[in-house]
């Protein structure tokens, strides 16, 4: 269960610093505050491509030395990132082709960064070409210790080499253009195509609508898939590269945890570690930050991961940028201790004086010494780091609970035009996360390529597309002891969005022991009811109405047409169970009905902890670390249901005892397994 990621023995703490924006004498006193502070790694080089490479031929590399040079001397370990998440201004100005062109098929120019067409043969030869220059340069500093590709990539592109491009992509896809007809149901308003080069990219000017709707899904959804390997294929280019001369530095990128443009699931696989950007906005509850870190744990196998950035105060991109309260940037870094991250990380080191980011967050501030709260605080957490030392690092969360998450089904459900555009993939999914969070029982989010075997409860929100194979695999999962559950909008649809005929939820119907005869789709502040384990709950957004074929009904909706009609099934099925839930309920709802299930599932909590304090376990074989987290502004205690150390006062603590959690608190329980 020991997992090292990365040649760091402790929880690495720095983040972003662009020295590269300041003169020389500012670079020494940086390197006195960051030994104030604790910071022992820093990523550089995100932004320097124009620097790095003035034009086409000449590259300049002696300013990036000095700085690699100067954090070697002081001790610091580097993230080195290539640089290619912006192009130089001439690139654009001498290959046009590098700009993207917008959905509505307008032509960017040079301007904002992640600007760069991921078809653009320019831009992937001089953005690999550049990483293999970093890394011949700076293999053999021993304090290199990942890479750090492009930055954030996103976005999309409907350029005609991104047209050309799709082409080839779906020719390597669909062999013959009938097959093509087949999985995009061409026949449907006349769409038949009778040569590759008829097919164009879906946007604006074609098969889109009001942003980003679309009148042929299948298109759009390939086109989303096209999307996310074309920018993929961008990454791995470099990938390939820094691996030449840097074969044993693990590479990563940093996500960004719930981004819909690229599928995770698949970039993952094509990265030695997992890194994220954590930066919930002011209304985001701890539930769905937790989510999004165990969505970034799950893409990557389980294993640990980076917290690349997060900002230590304020953001700069929101409507408002509230501060983080005193003792709220160490509560979070240790939330995403407790869920895998095995780096506290942050945007950025020194606060930049020009342009749209001047007013983010920064370990040192625009007054430029060391006498402020941020830097106060992240002085104390850098110490408390420093003091935990091999503490935590290369442990495993272990759940026993598992909530299925797809990219394809979440592209899908989306562009789906009916029954309801108020259905959102990640929202429903998230209902059924919180409900296991409140409860403090840990969770993974897998895909549906994942092993399926050691969990014993899986949740699948919203199981519109069954892949091939999904069904049985689920099926397997449930004979063989577990408990499966899954919603409304399930089973209707294959990988390509053609419906599966012969009655709804599909290929899941035998195993629910169900059918779905009609929807109902509920207008926005419209509810049904049912009482179910003597306790009245809602019934919103969609209302399914179905029949029972061996399942047993649970309860039944209280009001309209379909009154006394099922609306929560279990079907018996092997030594395991399916369970369906044929509407959005309340959160009450699903905490109890998640909660039972657990229950009986033998799935215990990490702690009983009171609303608002969350509890995380990370183990290896020999030791666990329980982190109790106070997302609340007020003191709260907590019994302690076993002996342990408690790591951040270095006091034994004996089951019965309180412990006492001041507003924002940490502790971290370390006990023998
Ligand atoms: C992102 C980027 C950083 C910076 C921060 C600001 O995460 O990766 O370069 O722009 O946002 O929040
Ligand atoms: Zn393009």
């Amino acid at each position: 269960m020991y997992e090292k990621i990365w040649n760091q023995n402790k929880i690495a703490y720095g983040g972003d610093y662009n020295p590269e924006q300041w003169d020389e004498e500012t670079w020494e006193e940086d390197m006195r505050l960051f030994r104030l502070a604790h910071i022992d790694t820093v990523t550089l080089n995100v932004f320097s491509w124009a620097a790095l490479q003035p034009d086409e031929d000449t590259y300049r590399f002696e300013r990036l030395d000095k700085i690699m040079n100067l954090v070697r001397r002081n001790g610091l370990n580097v993230v080195l990132a290539t640089s290619t998440g912006a192009h130089p201004a001439w690139m654009a100005r001498r290959y046009p082709e590098i700009l993207r062109t917008e959905a509505d098929g307008r032509k960017r120019k040079f301007g904002g960064r992640h600007n760069s067409c991921p078809n653009s043969p320019v831009y992937r030869k001089y953005s690999a070409r550049l990483a293999g220059k970093l890394a011949e340069r700076y293999r053999d500093y021993d304090n290199l210790v990942a890479w750090h590709i492009s930055n954030e990539y996103g976005g999309e592109c409907y350029c005609e080499n991104c047209e050309r491009a799709f082409r080839r992509w779906l020719r390597e896809k669909y062999r013959t253009i009938e097959e093509l007809n087949r999985v995009w149901d061409t026949a449907f308003w006349g769409h038949t195509f009778y040569d590759w080069d008829e097919i164009v990219l879906p946007n604006l000017l074609s098969e889109h609508f009001d942003g980003e709707r679309t009148m042929f899904q299948g298109i759009s959804l390939d086109y989303r898939r096209f999307n996310s390997d074309s920018i993929l294929e961008c990454y791995r280019l470099e990938y390939e590269a820094v691996k030449k001369y840097t074969p044993d530095i693990p590479v990563t990128t940093n996500l960004m945890g719930f981004y819909k443009p690229l599928d995770y699931q698949k970039w993952a696989k094509n990265m030695d570690l997992v890194s994220w950007d954590n930066y919930p906005s002011n209304q985001d509850t701890p539930a769905q930050i937790a989510f999004s870190h165990d969505l970034m744990r799950g893409i990557g196998g389980g294993k640990p991961f980076l917290l690349m950035e997060q900002t230590p105060s304020v953001t700069n991109w929101l409507p408002y940028n509230a501060l983080k309260r005193p003792g709220v940037m160490r509560l979070w870094s240790y939330q995403a201790v407790a869920h895998g991250a095995d780096s506290v990380m942050f945007f950025q080191m020194r606060r930049s004086i020009g342009a749209c980011e001047k007013y983010h967050g920064a370990i040192i501030d625009h007054v430029g010494h060391e006498h402020t709260r941020v830097f106060r605080e992240a002085a104390g957490l850098g110490a408390e780091l420093a003091a935990l030392g091999d503490e935590t690092p290369g442990t495993r969360k272990a759940a026993k609970a598992a909530i299925l998450f797809d990219w394809d089904n979440w592209w899908a459900i989306e562009y789906s035009a009916g029954p309801s555009r108020l259905l959102k993939y990640k929202d429903e999914a998230e209902n059924y996360y919180a409900a296991l969070f409140a409860q403090n029982i840990a969770v993974d989010i897998i895909g549906v390529e994942d092993d399926f075997t050691g969990y014993r409860v899986l949740i699948a929100p919203v199981l519109y597309m069954v892949k091939p194979g999904l069904d049985e695999k689920i099926r397997a999962f449930v004979e063989a002891g577990g408990r499966f559950v899954t919603t409304f909008f399930s089973g209707y649809v294959d990988e390509h969005d053609l419906v599966t005929v012969g009655g709804y939820p599909g290929k899941l119907r035998e195993l629910l022991g169900i059918w779905v005869e009609e929807s109902d789709a509920l207008p926005e502040g419209q509810k049904n009811h049912f009482i179910w384990n003597g306790r009245r709950h809602k019934a919103m957004l969609l209302c399914d109405l179905l029949h029972l074929e061996g399942a047993e009904a649970l309860a039944s909706y209280e009001e309209d047409f379909y009154a006394g009609m099922p609306v929560l099934t279990k079907n018996v099925v092997g030594r395991g169970e399916a369970y369906y839930v044929a509407t959005r309920s309340d959160a009450d709802f699903y905490r109890e009905f998640l909660g039972k299930l657990c229950g009986e599932a033998g799935i215990c909590a990490a702690a009983h902890t009171p609303e608002g304090v969350e509890a995380a376990v990370r183990q290896n074989a020999e030791q666990e670390y329980l982190f109790l987290l106070n997302h609340t502004s007020t003191e709260q205690t907590v019994i302690l249901e076993r002996d342990g150390i408690e790591l951040l006062r270095g006091e034994a603590i004996k089951k019965g005892n309180q412990l006492a959690l001041p507003p924002y608190g940490v502790a971290i329980l370390k006990r023998d397994v």
